[in-house]
């Protein structure tokens, strides 16, 4: 049964969408993982980092997105049509990696959703795939809008990518207290198990080699979050920039190894530690481990 993961910080442009997709990719391409992609943000860089503008145009007619499952005039569609088989094709497919794509109307949804029932719409439609896949990873927009609880809800571990500067990594204590709160009443009916995501890790990413704001930046969030930062880390390297051009994560890419940083090598040794550290989600939970 999948574990589900939401990728989150409130901070836009700190690499959520590109370890979200690198890490799915990964983790169906080297470690033999069902993994499914929900992009859950209107801006739809996730889906469009690995999918044709004109497939993806007749897929949201046809088939449906993320948008659909939250249009109640549009609840009954099932989720199994809307989903993206194995999305990298070609010759280098990814067997095992599939996508939920994104839609920008996801935007509009927002505001009739704003309560308990509201937030668990995403969460019964997963329900009904969990079996099929190891791992669920649901890109979210930066904000704390019904979308985004909608994957908290559903989600047993949220993970958090980070630039090691201070306005990326200021949002990581509100977030942990978002989370905290919109999951306390649940936690005072049940004491003993923390119902909510608990955090799975936060990824230290676009490290710029040789900038000691960086160094000392990395080296604070260690101190501040013992054991919860991952030991892999993610250069900040020009290649990420031409990954959607080829509709190709960089984690999967064929690629001459003439490099300075080998980004393909940071993104598969990362998916791996997630995999490690989400083992342990389940065991955090029962121990009811969880900060307020
Ligand atoms: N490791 C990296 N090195 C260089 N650029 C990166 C890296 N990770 C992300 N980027 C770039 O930063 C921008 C934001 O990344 P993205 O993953 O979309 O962030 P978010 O989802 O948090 O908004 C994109 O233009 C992306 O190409
Ligand atoms: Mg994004």
């Amino acid at each position: 049964m999948a574990q589900i993961v939401t990728i989150i910080n409130f901070k836009g442009g700190v690499g959520k969408t590109t370890c979200s997709i690198e890490i799915a990719a990964a983790l169906a391409k080297y470690y033999g993982r069902r993994t499914l992609l929900v992009d859950l943000d209107p801006q739809a860089s996730a889906t469009f980092y690995v999918m044709e503008q004109h497939h993806w145009k007749t897929w949201q007619e046809t088939r449906g997105t993320t948008y659909h499952l939250f249009d109640q005039s549009e609840s009954t569609l099932p989720i199994r049509n809307m989903i993206v088989k194995d999305v990298i094709d070609g010759p280098a497919a990814v067997f095992g990696f599939d996508l939920l794509p994104s839609h920008p109307d996801l935007v509009d949804v927002d505001l009739r959703l704003s309560d308990f029932v509201g937030h668990t719409i995403l969460q019964r439609y997963l329900d009904e795939i969990r079996d099929e896949y190891d791992y669920i990873i649901c890109d979210c927009p930066p904000n704390f809008n019904p979308v985004t609880k909608n994957s908290l809800c559903a989600s047993d571990a949220y993970v958090v990518p980070t630039i090691p500067d201070f306005l990326s990594t200021y949002g990581i204590a509100l977030l942990q207290r978002s989370v905290n709160k919109l999951f306390l009443p649940a936690r005072t009916a049940n004491q003993s198990t923390w119902i909510g995501p608990v955090l799975g890790g936060i990824i230290l990413t676009r490290i710029k080699a040789n900038v000691t704001l960086h160094t000392a930046y990395c080296k604070q969030v260690r101190a501040d979050y013992p054991g919860h930062v991952f030991n892999h880390t993610i250069s900040d390297s020009v290649l990420v920039a031409s990954a959607p051009d080829y509709r190709m994560p960089i984690s999967v890419k064929p690629q001459p190894k003439n490099h300075e940083v080998d980004l393909q090598e940071q993104f598969k040794a990362l998916a791996g530690e997630f995999i490690s550290r989400i083992r342990h989600v389940n065991t955090l939970k029962k121990q009811g481990t969880h900060t307020l």
